[in-house]
């Protein structure tokens, strides 16, 4: 997994992990700040984590071939981004096409990039909600495999939309998860099928 902060999608996955639900190893958990709480999760749960900041290469490029050397050392079936905050570049992508997971704090395609909660709030959306996406070279413009709403109350803050929107993250993500490693969730590089069907819409979650 690449995380840069608190690390709460991380424990969810963890946790789903541990129940049994979600049958995957987790192999590493990278993030590119040093002081990511989400490193304290990984390491008391004796997953394997690497610190890649950027400042401590010469450019991006250097940084982005390290992180790509790490990712290929780990083998990884699939690499989730739960709250990883940098953006990574095609070649990285496309070395990892179909591969490389996000998970963003609005229903895409409202609402990509910054401070989604607070647009929804601004435009007086009735809700809001979450989605995993396949990671594309656009930010937040990837193939979107399954979503959940959350309703918007009207007496909520920022914060109150955040906090309710992660609560549901942390159900939409080891869900979405568990379909990918049960096999009935599939990407290819054509389309993404669920048992057997193409996906053309992205799958729902409750929220409760
Ligand atoms: C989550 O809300 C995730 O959706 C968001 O960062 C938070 C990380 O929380 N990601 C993005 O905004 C990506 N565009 P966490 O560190 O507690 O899992």
């Amino acid at each position: 997994m690449l995380v840069s902060g608190t690390g709460s999608n991380l424990q969810a996955i963890i946790a789903a992990i541990h129940s049994g639900q979600l049958l995957l190893d987790l192999v590493a958990v990278v993030s590119d700040r040093a002081n990511a709480p989400a490193l304290g999760h990984a390491h008391r749960n004796g997953v394997p984590t690497f610190v890649l900041e950027p400042r401590a290469f010469p450019n991006r490029t250097a940084w982005e071939s390290a992180l790509c050397e790490l990712l290929d050392d780990c083998h990884p079936d699939l690499i989730a981004l739960a709250g990883f905050m940098r953006i990574l570049g095609p070649d990285t992508v496309g070395r990892f096409a179909r591969r490389l997971l996000n998970i963003h704090p609005s229903l895409l395609p409202r609402y990509p990039g910054l401070h989604p909660h607070r647009r929804a709030l601004e435009q007086g959306d009735p809700e809001h909600g979450a989605t995993v996406h396949l990671v594309t070279p656009e930010v937040d413009a990837g193939p979107r495999l399954a979503r959940i709403r959350v309703p918007v109350r009207p007496s909520d803050t920022e914060e109150a939309l955040i906090e309710r929107t992660k609560r549901a993250e942390h159900r939409l993500y080891p869900a979405v998860l568990t379909e990918l490693a049960r096999g009935h969730l599939v990407v290819t590089p054509d389309a993404v099928f669920w048992n057997g069907v193409r996906l053309e819409s992205p799958l729902e979650f409750p929220f409760s």
